[in-house]
């Protein structure tokens, strides 16, 4: 919820001098629209130089009003950054830290143990109302050298140690947990690592049953990269769900990494939710991304929302799709640059922690349009200063499809006292009242596929210094 006290001066500033706040504080809770109209005004831009996203409108909130969760990861080192926690707090209900629980962290050597970095993670969380996801437990990678050194007999139960004494100092505090992430090759086969090459596949089995015994209540997942759509790997990891149930292992859901490239999100990946879940386990978007190549041009940018959409809209047509995770807070902490050479701009907030457009797309696909709905589709607006200068100011309103295409769309802008709109262009304006423009698409910019954006602008003049962000808000026919 809003914390009055701390948003007041910015709320006020925004509002512009003489606004009765209480009174607009309604109309700030009606429109997803006006919501980020407070996160993308240039008008604040007076405040520090990364603002926080607005708390009237939340992913979180969305997703808890569809019964689902929506999670970020997040590092240690991001603790110390308040324009990152400020946002995590307000935007996601679930953590996954990002490195800080894995084996080259938790046990650097052989029965010593080190939980102080998960421990601050969980310790925000908390503080935040914020779930954890436990990851992980068994992988191949991050994983000390002293592991894959050991004889092979020994193997088993430093593994089962390694899970029981972990999974016992969370107990109670991870909701869930990637037991084993990333255990298969992208052609289907088991990776050989150094689990695999002592136990054989039953390591999979003897590492979920071991967690369930340290912490009965948490869920116990598998976790990877490409089985998001239906392919060779999705179906490995679909038998081998089925044989874990067959042997009674108690496995509860399967994470879907999700690290995708623009563009590719791959057409299959709705039935392969569905297949898992009609299997008897949940799924989860556990480390959303998708990754354009840089610089990222506003077309990518576009592409990009229309991509989150679709995986937060299948995962909504999903009963057993329990939440989405983005694998980090903004572009800026985001893994994608150090991992993949030349991409970057892979998550839903930029450099500097404003909302993108797959932002205001997702804000859409989990209901929270301002727009009509009606005929199927809606949109929504935000609003952003582009120029000022003495009395004047330039205005871009961007107008963005929800999960659906739209063939049209209406925008209204509001203008402050003493604002006056003097120029427009990319759309057609009428004026119902002296304060109100409505715009209706220019007939290029009319058809708008789903997560797709466009843009109109305009000039203000303003008599009294007056520079306060008209509110704008969008609608479909
Ligand atoms: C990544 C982290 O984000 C990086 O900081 C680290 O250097 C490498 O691992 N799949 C996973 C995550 O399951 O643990 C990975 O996280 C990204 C791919």
């Amino acid at each position: 919820m809003r914390t009055d006290v701390g948003k007041r001066p910015l709320d006020q500033r925004l509002l512009g001098p003489g606004k009765n706040l209480a009174r607009h504080r309604t109309s700030l809770r009606l429109t997803a629209a006006l919501a980020v109209l407070l996160l993308t005004t240039a008008g604040a831009a007076a405040l520090s130089a990364a603002r926080p996203a607005s708390a009237a409108t939340s992913l979180k909130s969305l997703a808890e009003a569809k019964g689902r969760y929506f999670g970020t990861a997040m590092t240690q080192n991001m603790l110390s950054n308040s324009t990152v926690t400020t946002l995590a707090g307000q935007q996601f209900d679930m953590v996954t830290p990002g490195n800080e629980m894995k084996w080259d962290t938790t046990e650097p050597s052989n029965g010593s143990f080190n939980f102080g970095p998960g421990d601050q993670i969980v310790s925000f969380a908390q503080s935040h109302g914020m779930r954890v996801r436990g990851h992980n437990l068994v992988w191949h990678s991050q994983l000390p050298s002293w592991v894959s050194s050991l004889p092979l007999n020994q193997v088993q139960s430093v593994m089962e140690n390694h899970i029981t004494t972990e999974v016992t100092h969370y107990k109670g505090q991870a909701y869930a947990w990637d037991v084993v992430n990333e255990p298969f090759n992208d052609n289907g086969s088991l990776r050989q690592d150094a689990f695999y090459n002592a136990m054989g596949s039953g390591y999979i089995a003897d590492a979920i049953r071991t967690a369930h015994a340290a912490d009965p209540n948490a869920k116990l997942y598998l976790n990877d990269y490409n089985i998001e759509g239906e392919n060779a790997k999705s179906n490995a990891m679909y038998s081998l769900v089925q044989s874990l149930l067959a042997q009674g292992v108690p496995i509860n859901g399967v994470g879907l990494e999700s690290h995708f490239i623009l563009g590719q999100v791959p057409s299959s990946l709705l039935a392969n939710m569905q297949r898992f879940a009609a299997r008897g386990v949940d799924v989860a978007v556990t480390e959303l991304d998708d990754r354009i190549q840089l610089p990222a041009t506003s077309a990518n940018l576009a592409q990009q929302a229309t991509d989150f959409s679709t995986v937060v809209s299948d995962c909504l047509q999903v009963s057993r799709c329990v939440g989405v995770s983005q694998w980090g807070v903004g572009d800026a902490d985001s893994w994608i640059p150090s991992a993949f050479s030349g991409y970057g701009a892979a998550t839903m907030f930029d450099q500097n922690y404003q909302p993108k457009p797959a932002y205001n797309a997702v804000v859409t696909a989990l209901g929270g349009s301002n727009g009509g709905g009606g005929g199927g589709g809606s949109c929504s607006a935000t609003y952003q200063e582009t120029q000022q200068w003495n009395g004047v100011f330039n205005g871009q309103v961007t107008i963005t499809a929800g999960s659906s295409a739209i063939s049209s769309w209406t925008s209204t802008v509001t203008l402050g006292s003493g604002q006056v709109i003097s120029a427009t262009w990319n759309g057609n304006p009428t004026w119902p009242q002296a304060n109100v423009m409505v715009m209706k698409p220019a007939s290029s910019n009319s058809n708008l596929a789903a997560g797709q954006s466009t843009s109109f602008g305009f000039t203000v003049k303003t008599s009294n210094g007056n520079y306060s962000a008209p509110a704008v808000t969008c609608s479909t026919p």
